[in-house]
């Protein structure tokens, strides 16, 4: 069986970082930030990491698709220059041609690589018949169904025996049942040792994915994307999900998930101390350096409501999420919400309510938006820094752009837009300033209805 040689190593990053080049005179935005990796042959590699920590970019960079701003990428014992001819990659997105039928589409990298058309063909209806889609040789991608096209993503890239097969996201656009269903069968093809490719990278933020595909699941940060750690998925193949030990597996990665400060030791027997899990909170660097969860104030109440109606839903993270149907990259940014207000807590994949988050689900909505305020003044330090700010105006308003730019020191220009967005959330709903969408600028609001001196300062 392949799997079993784990020593090899097929591709190295070495402390590579990415900086793309912000808006016109405002110098670089640092995607990735010293990355250190290894893919060795045999071994399934899950790349974790929220959305926009570079997860992409990094695939790009090993694909020698993109050059990384330093560091190097080894390939075989050699430097990366050019295509890394050792890789294929299946995307989110199928990336089929819909002009050419599921033959000539899996034939196409063949083709650019000059092999004869008997070979060619040879190879495509073998890696055709590999992923189920035999007698669909002749169908156009218009004429198949989502799986059924990411199907022939899957042998468009075994078709080339790459040594190492790329996936980013590649289940994320299918429906529930579908992506099990060729999940499982990829996870299959690994386990029986018939995979095309001596070892696997997949790039998702579906835990549960990561735990149940990969020998090793590296968990990226961000701003800028950071290998934070990585964790070992010491279960026999297939991983079974019903086992304590996945559970365990995937309880601890949703908690240093929803902890960006926490330390990943990958040690998941020894849960970290709540005080670990929690560091104290230190004065930021700028208050407009720490990106805010992208979290709606309706989504933050919601989900502390329901924790409220049915404790017995959040003893799991995982299964909270299963159960109000929401994918991981949604509920996590609203988890991270509510704990960075103190409303929550979250230990060991639990989720607890504080005093003031039951308060907060429960009370009036008078009184919901006096609790908010004072959370927010006591733990954002961006949306005080704001405040200050229209307070130091003689107008007592400013331009949205104002915040924007300061924000795009530290953020990608859609990013910020986001941040500014989320603050403003916020802030409106606490009545601490208010904004004009058309005019673009935040005001604050007639002083005897703003937040007074006192809870600010
Ligand atoms: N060519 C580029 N120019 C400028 N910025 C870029 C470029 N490519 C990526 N970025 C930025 O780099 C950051 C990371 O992007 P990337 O696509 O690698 O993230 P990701 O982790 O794959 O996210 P997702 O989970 O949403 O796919 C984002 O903020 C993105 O806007
Ligand atoms: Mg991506």
């Amino acid at each position: 069986m392949k799997n079993l040689q784990t020593d090899r190593a097929l591709i190295t990053v070495e402390q590579v970082s990415k900086s793309f080049s912000a808006q016109e005179g405002k110098g670089e935005f640092t995607v990735l930030s010293g990355v250190n990796l290894t893919v060795s042959a045999g071994e399934v590699v899950a790349l974790l990491g929220r959305s926009g920590s570079g997860k992409s970019t990094l695939l790009r960079i090993m694909a020698g698709l993109i050059l990384p701003t330093q560091g190097r990428v080894i390939g075989n014992g050699t430097l990366l220059r050019g295509a890394n001819q050792d890789v294929a990659m299946v995307f989110q997105s199928f990336a089929l041609l819909p002009w050419l039928t599921v033959q000539e589409n899996v034939e196409l990298g063949l083709e650019a690589q000059g092999i004869a058309r008997e070979e060619r063909r040879r190879r495509a209806l073998k890696a055709i018949d590999l992923v189920g889609l035999d007698g669909f040789e002749n169908a156009y991608p218009k004429e198949l169904s989502g799986g059924m096209k990411q199907r022939v993503g899957f042998a468009r890239a075994f078709v080339l025996e790459p040594k190492v097969l790329f996936m980013d996201e590649p289940f994320s656009a299918l429906d529930v049942l579908t992506s099990e269903n060729l999940r499982g069968e990829i996870d299959d093809l690994w386990n029986a040792g018939t995979f095309p490719s001596q070892s696997i990278l997949i790039v998702t933020h579906n835990i549960e994915e990561a735990v149940f595909l990969a020998d090793r699941v590296v968990i990226l940060g961000a701003n800028p994307g950071c290998v934070r750690g990585e964790v070992t998925i010491d279960l026999p193949r297939p991983h079974d999900r019903g086992s304590d030990r996945f559970k365990a597996l995937v309880d601890y990665i949703y908690t240093v998930m929803t902890n960006p400060e926490a330390e990943v030791t990958g040690s998941v027997e020894v849960a970290p101390a709540a005080a670990e899990v929690y560091p104290s909170v230190e004065l930021p660097r700028s208050p407009y350096a720490d990106p805010l969860p992208h979290a709606r104030v309706g989504s933050i109440s919601g989900l502390l409501e329901l924790i409220v109606e049915q404790p017995e839903a959040t003893d799991d993270i995982p299964r909270l999420a299963e159960r109000i149907q929401l994918e991981v990259d949604d509920l996590l940014p609203i988890l991270d919400a509510a704990v960075l207000l103190s409303f929550a807590e979250v230990t060991q994949g639990d989720v607890k309510l504080t005093e003031i988050g039951r308060d907060f689900a429960t009370t009036t909505i008078l009184r919901s938006k006096d609790l908010f305020r004072q959370q927010v003044l006591a733990n954002v330090p961006v949306l005080v820094s704001m405040i200050q700010t229209l307070r130091e105006k003689r107008n007592r308003s400013m331009r949205a752009g104002f915040f924007i730019d300061l924000l795009n020191e530290y953020f990608s220009d859609k990013e910020s837009e986001r941040q500014f967005a989320t603050a403003v959330d916020w802030g409106r709903y606490a009545e601490l300033f208010e904004y004009d969408a058309s005019e673009e600028r935040l005001y604050l609001p007639e002083p005897a209805v703003a937040a007074s001196d006192e809870e600010i300062e």
